[in-house]
């Protein structure tokens, strides 16, 4: 069960030697529910302060995504927990999102089917499942340097996350967000299907007993509502900078 950070090779060199000697290398956590637009403002914060993201959520589904494929229940615990000791998973950031390699197979062009988005947020209710991949991620982070974005990184993976943001909008917003990501594959939905999908899963992940979906106690809410991507863009970048003023790492312009 390894996740691994990137190879030496692939990291920024703003990490690996990074402009400010002593600057620290900080824990960023973006928590919030589906469709709020964690990834793109994590991807963004990541690249402007010169640091890894990390996508936990890739995680959940890239584990689905294998018992799926064996045909192993998702509510049946022995054997899933069975499946995740004999498997790995390596996420590889990029300024486009993560690579993920289940057992060394690069399978990111799976993981966003729709059978699997439901399947990981069906896996990521057991205990035991959740245990085991808050212990990867925390691997993942433990040196600092990251932006980690999920449902628990602020509340449980990383409770002293440098900085914390629970980004959210309401639930039709980002429902029509999603259905606006779809491309060709719109055809073949109606907005109002990709809506509902979205509600479900936010009650799943909102209620299950444990690590529910919430805002840490010490988490800055964003609300993107009523907010164009610049505009939280823009407000993310001031939630991290004014948290962690001079000692971060020298921010890079937007291009
Ligand atoms: O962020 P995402 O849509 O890729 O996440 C897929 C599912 O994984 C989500 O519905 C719930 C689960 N998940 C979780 O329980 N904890 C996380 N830190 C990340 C994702």
């Amino acid at each position: 069960m390894i996740a691994e950070r990137m190879s030496s090779e692939s990291i920024p060199a703003s990490l690996n030697s990074p402009s400010k000697p002593n600057a620290r290398r900080p824990i960023i956590a973006i928590d919030g529910p589906a469709g709020a637009g964690k990834s793109t403002i994590a991807r963004h914060l990541a690249s402007y302060f010169g640091l890894l993201n990390l996508e936990t959520g890739a995680m959940y589904r890239a584990f689905a995504f294998k018992a799926l494929s064996a045909s192993i229940s998702l509510e049946d615990v022995p054997p899933l927990l069975e499946l995740s000791a004999q498997t790995t998973i390596h996420l590889e950031p990029t300024e486009a999102g993560n690579r993920v390699f289940l057992d060394g197979v690069d399978v990111t062009g799976e993981l966003r089917e729709p059978s699997v988005t439901d399947g990981a947020s069906r896996v990521s209710v057991h205990p035991q499942i959740r245990a085991w991949m808050v212990g990867l991620q925390q691997e993942l982070g433990v040196a600092g340097g990251v932006v980690m974005e999920g449902r628990d990184i602020g509340t449980v993976v990383f409770p002293n996350a440098d900085v914390k943001i629970f980004l959210d909008a309401a639930p039709e917003v980002r429902g029509l967000r999603r259905y606006d990501q779809l491309g060709d594959a719109a055809a073949e939905v109606q907005p109002e299907e990709v809506v509902r999908e979205l509600r479900a899963r936010d009650e799943r992940d909102r209620n299950r007993a444990d690590s529910p979906l919430k805002p840490a106690d010490d988490a800055v809410l964003l609300d993107s509502t009523h907010l164009t991507l610049d505009e939280v863009v823009a407000q993310a970048e001031a939630i991290v900078t004014e948290k962690l003023g001079s000692e971060i790492l020298t921010p890079t312009p937007s291009k």
